[in-house]
């Protein structure tokens, strides 16, 4: 089945009140239109055409490289009048998806379902509302057959009764809507050219129109106002909170989560309270997060802790590390297997070899550190003379005393032990103490100043 996808993105999102165009804004850390996108690419071969008019430029570029095509609807002039603009894109024999961007949460199982159910003629995916106000009706016949859409403005009392109602999203012959969508007429209460009326001009040429039920009314909720993008944010965030827990997470409060993008966790992982996800992270078996942590394109092998309070963003941590309270792993930074990185160290592009410690209040920037060293309290890598980075490579073992400032670019060898309090600009043989510090002189009978009188 060759399949078009036209993704409606014209609108202004008004009640936004926003210079970001609305579907450049996010649900779950993704912009709706992105999630709108990659799931119409997980139907597999399709071709996506994106409608955009408000703010088209900054929705182009961000999505520059993927692959689709836009099309500028400069006034917005109705549904009808958007699909029109891709209909010229249209390939033969194609059935054409219609979605819209600020409808992020479509599934592509129902998607497909909709596909198959568009075979004979169009098919449309309604939901029952509770209340259906603002919505177009769906009018079935008395043995149940869609005769038409009838939106809000236009309709009647009986109508408005309804309770199964549009979602707006529709898959059709693309030929047939070719055909119909130029000959729709803007004689309606909003003087719009809605894609809706290709339904009753569907059932006049005797052509059925299919209508298939939307399990979950939050996979077709639109998105208006910043109150409806939270409100589906938290829904997201249960809804991800509870696949997890589904799948043997551990959350201790599943409230408490925020995933904003994508978390795979293998067995019994532990996540406490208040921690947010960001981007692709993954954690190994039987990883566990203390509470308020973030943690941004990481992956967290098997048995590593992270305690309280701590950051990590672009990190690769080994197997039975411990991180925290109070870590900030920057990007680049790489654990390996039992290296502990304590309260108040910073890290940055590190690679902190097997079993090393890094316990209290440092800094470890642009290093390369061996295994089994020991970095003490106060710790600096001084890494930048203020224009350039520089390396500091520390061997197997070494022992780096307290409050010790590395000058980079600086070797300290393997199994050297460094003096604390030490300010370290010149290359450490393997082995040897280095002490660089002023020598400390003890004067005895020392007499404190005493207050001037006045
Ligand atoms: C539309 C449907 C209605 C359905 C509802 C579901 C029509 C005529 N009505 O009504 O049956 O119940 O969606 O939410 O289709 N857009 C453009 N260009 C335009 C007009 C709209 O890109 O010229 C985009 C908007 O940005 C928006 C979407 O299409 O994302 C829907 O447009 P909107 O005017 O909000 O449609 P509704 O009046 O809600
Ligand atoms: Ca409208």
């Amino acid at each position: 089945m060759t399949i078009d996808v036209v993704i409606l993105a014209a609108g202004k999102g008004t009640r936004m009140h926003s210079d970001l165009p609305k579907v450049l804004h996010p649900i779950g850390g993704i912009p709706m239109l992105e999630r709108v996108i990659d799931t119409a690419m997980s139907l597999g071969e399709v071709q996506i055409t994106v409608v955009i008019g408000h703010g088209a430029e900054l929705v182009r570029e961000r999505f520059a490289d993927r692959g689709v095509r836009f099309v500028e609807q400069a006034q917005q002039l109705g549904t009808g009048h958007a699909v029109a603009q891709a209909a010229p894109y249209f390939r033969a024999g194609a059935n054409v998806l219609v979605l819209y961007g600020d409808v992020p949460l479509v599934k592509a199982g129902s998607l497909q379902s909709l596909l198959s159910a568009a075979d004979c003629g169009p098919a449309l995916m309604s939901v029952e509302m509770a209340n259906p106000a603002g919505y177009g009706r769906i009018v079935r016949d008395s043995s149940g057959r869609v005769q038409s859409i009838v939106e809000e403005k236009d309709a009647d009392a009986d109508t408005l009764a309804i309770s199964e109602v549009n979602t707006g999203i529709l898959a059709a012959s693309g030929d047939l809507l070719a055909r119909w969508l130029p000959e729709l007429s803007c004689d309606n209460a909003q003087g719009e050219y809605y894609l809706t009326d290709i339904v009753g001009r569907s059932v006049s040429e005797g052509i059925a129109v299919a209508g298939v039920l939307a399990s979950d009314p939050l996979e077709v909720a639109g998105v208006n106002s910043r109150a409806q993008q939270a409100q589906m944010e938290r829904a997201l965030q249960h809804q991800q909170a509870t696949s997890l827990m589904n799948a043997g997470v551990t959350l201790l409060d599943p409230a408490r989560i925020d995933i904003r993008g994508s978390l795979t966790c293998d067995t019994d992982v532990s996540i406490d309270i208040n921690c947010i996800f960001e981007g692709t992270v993954s954690l190994g078996k039987g990883v566990k997060i203390g509470p308020n942590c973030l943690l941004k394109n990481c992956h967290l092998a098997d048995g590593t802790r992270v305690e309280a309070n701590s950051i990590i963003e672009g990190a690769e941590v080994g197997e039975t590390c411990t991180i925290g309270p109070f870590a900030r792993l920057r990007p680049g930074t790489e654990l390996s297997t039992g290296a502990k990185v304590g309260n108040f160290v910073e890290t940055k592009k590190a690679k902190i070899g097997a079993g090393s410690k890094i316990n209290h209040l440092s800094y470890v920037g642009d290093a390369l550190v061996g295994e089994a060293v020991n970095i003490g309290a106060g710790t600096i890598t001084c890494n930048y003379d203020g224009v350039n980075k520089s390396l500091t490579e520390i061997g197997d073992q070494a022992f780096i005393g307290s409050n010790t400032a590395l000058v980079a670019p600086v070797t300290v060898g393997a199994g050297a032990t460094i003096a604390a309090g030490s300010t370290i600009t010149r290359a450490v043989d393997p082995e040897a103490l280095a002490v660089a510090r002023g020598k400390q002189r003890n004067i005895s009978g020392w007499q404190r100043p005493t207050k001037k009188q006045k």
